[in-house]
């Protein structure tokens, strides 16, 4: 299995991966989710890595830049959203390895904080830990008790605790239905 970044020619595999990995119903929504992401002017820049395996794009992680309302001016940050890993290849440790492997990535590139919405019990293996107690608001109120599921962390010391703020995502990403969970 390889890691390497997306290009052009590689947005219908990657948008079937989505669709195969949410399932029927939200296949659909995140598909054109990330068909937006990709064109979205407002999410640059990103950041997006394929997993190939048997020459094909088995993963895909998708990270996007977010502004933080409040915080210093310019402060880089991106929001990881989505990652997907085709049925028959998950529990193989390639979502893992996309993660790490887009971590890395952000981390040369500069981007000092990174954000996700996702499972409390995935993410914090990573170094994600709740952002909402640590001043960082998300795009639509998140109900208490999914409030562990919005998380953050920082790719540079000294910056939790300092900068705080409300993030304020891509365009395409800006959409309550997105929020909902
Ligand atoms: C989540 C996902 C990307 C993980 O990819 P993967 O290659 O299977 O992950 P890994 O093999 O690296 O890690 C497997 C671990 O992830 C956990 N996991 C998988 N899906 C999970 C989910 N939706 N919520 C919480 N944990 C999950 C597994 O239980 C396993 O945990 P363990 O290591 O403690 O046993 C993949 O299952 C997927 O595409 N799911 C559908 C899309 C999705 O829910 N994406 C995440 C939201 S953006």
């Amino acid at each position: 299995m390889k890691i390497r970044k997306a290009v052009k020619g590689d947005t219908s595999e990657i948008l079937n991966v989505h669709k195969k990995a949410f399932g029927e119903k939200k296949g659909i929504v995140i598909r054109q989710l990330v068909d937006s992401l990709l064109e979205d002017i407002t999410a640059k820049p990103g950041f997006s890595l394929v997993a190939v395996e048997d020459d094909m794009i088995v993963g895909h992680i998708l990270f996007t830049k977010v502004i933080i309302n409040g915080a210093s001016e310019g402060l880089p940050a991106q929001i990881l959203a989505p990652l997907a890993v085709l049925p028959d290849y998950q529990n193989r440790g390639i979502g893992c390895q996309l993660v790490k492997a887009g971590i890395d990535e952000l981390r040369k590139s500069g981007v000092k904080l990174v954000f996700v919405l996702g499972h409390p019990g995935y993410y914090p293996r990573y170094g994600f830990s709740p952002a909402g107690e640590r001043g960082y608001d998300a795009p639509y109120p998140i109900p208490e008790e999914h409030s562990g599921a919005w998380m953050v962390q920082e790719l540079y010391p000294g910056i939790i605790g300092v900068e705080r703020g409300a993030v304020q995502c891509s365009d395409a990403l800006n959409e309550p239905e997105h929020w909902r969970e």
